[in-house]
């Protein structure tokens, strides 16, 4: 299989990339504009690798979208890019309307082109998947789970602008007979996670000696998926996937945000005790506006067409990525160094 990868410098992207060009073989061709969150060394396993190019564009720029596409002549994209994190989705949108929205549309009309420029085997052959989030789905209560059904509801800019990207991604199925697929997944964690994101960021600044910031009072509820488990999902989806269809996918690992932070304490001081206990770190601090409350994924669909499940549990995975941060810092310290520091982001002024 020959594969556009979006957004592969990034953390699930990369995860995807190295997923295909070491497990599966496949030709793989990333797209990505090195913003912020984007990292070549992401990708060091797969450099080098017959099959695998690096290609530093904007998803917006379509006229290079389009080059793009004729040039390289996939069987499939997976589209990643994006700008992901709430908190500066707060702070300022505009990216995230441009990246998410724009970006998508583009990349949509060059994959359009492409396709209707094929015939018989490639045309049919040809897949578009989008790879989204629970958040276009709000906030649930105490009960419940999303599933492939739920009505959209997002409540940040973020997950605004990828419910939008959603919408786009089926009307163009629905109305050009683009072969799409969509996929909407829970929290990931796992390696080479950049370090804004609540596990990195309580891992490192736990390290560090650092206050452990929790959002309100703790208790907003995240599905987490390992990262690696998310990638198998996607793979499964890109290759065996119904047209049209949605997998919502989730790691039937549900935590409250402090569960998290002190499973992370607890895991550090096992490892490298500090001579105090690191959840004397936790610190409360004002909530994220417009908090989602709790997110949870039934994944019975997925698990019944494609067969696919997650690996791992909770407790392995969050043993795992701090067993990698501890192993990894070539990757994580220039970031903290050079691009962010762990300041709070997202509260509007
Ligand atoms: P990330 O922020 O780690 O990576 C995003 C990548 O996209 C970066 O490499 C960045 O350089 C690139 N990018 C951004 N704008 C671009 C542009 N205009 N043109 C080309 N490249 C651009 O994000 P992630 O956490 O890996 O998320 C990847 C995708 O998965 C996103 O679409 C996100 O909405 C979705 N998703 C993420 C999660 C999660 O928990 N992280 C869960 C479900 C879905
Ligand atoms: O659900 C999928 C989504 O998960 C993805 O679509 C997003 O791209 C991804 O960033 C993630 O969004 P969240 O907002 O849930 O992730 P984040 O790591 O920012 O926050 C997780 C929870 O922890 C959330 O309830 C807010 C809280 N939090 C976060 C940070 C950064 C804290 O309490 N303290 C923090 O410092």
């Amino acid at each position: 299989m020959r594969v556009l990868v979006t957004g592969g410098a990034g953390f699930i992207g990369s995860a995807v990339t190295r997923l295909l060009v070491l497990g599966r073989g496949a030709e793989v061709l990333v797209v990505d504009k090195l913003t912020y969150a984007g990292d070549r060394r992401s990708l060091r396993a797969c450099e080098g690798r017959p099959g695998f190019d690096f290609l530093e564009a904007d998803i917006c720029d379509r006229e290079r979208m389009r080059a793009t596409f004729a040039d390289y002549r996939p069987d499939a994209v997976m589209h990643l890019a994006a700008e992901s994190h709430v908190d500066r989705s707060i702070t300022g949108a505009a990216d995230f309307i441009r990246t998410n929205i724009d970006g998508t549309f583009a990349l949509l009309e060059a994959a359009r082109a492409y396709h209707s420029s094929l015939a018989g085997e490639a045309q049919a052959r040809f897949r578009f998947h989008h790879i989204s989030t629970d958040e276009v789905f709000g906030s649930l209560g105490p009960s419940g789970a999303f599933t492939e059904m739920t009505a959209y509801d997002p409540r940040s800019p973020y997950s605004a602008s990828k419910a939008a990207s959603d919408h786009l991604v089926r009307a163009w199925h629905e109305t050009y007979r683009l072969p799409t697929l969509i996929t909407n997944c829970s929290n990931n964690y796992g390696p080479y996670h950049f370090p804004e994101k609540l596990i990195p960021l309580v891992i490192l600044n736990a390290l560090a000696g650092q206050a452990l910031p929790v959002y309100g009072n703790g208790s907003n509820v995240r599905d987490w998926l390992y990262v690696e488990d998310h990638a198998e999902a996607l793979v499964s989806v890109v290759e065996r996937g119904r047209v049209g269809e949605t997998y919502c996918i989730g790691g039937h690992s549900e935590r409250r945000n402090l569960q998290v932070v002190e499973a992370i304490c607890d895991g550090l001081d096992a490892r490298v005790p500090a001579g105090r206990p690191r959840r004397e770190l936790i610190t409360f601090v004002k909530d994220r506006p417009g908090h989602d409350a709790r997110y949870a994924i039934d994944c019975a669909k997925i698990e019944a067409e494609l067969g696919w499940r997650p690996q791992q549990s909770f407790e392995t995975g969050i043993a795992a990525t701090i067993d990698w941060y501890l192993a990894n810092d070539w990757w994580w310290r220039p970031l903290r160094e050079q691009r962010y520091a762990g300041e709070r982001l997202g509260l509007p002024g």
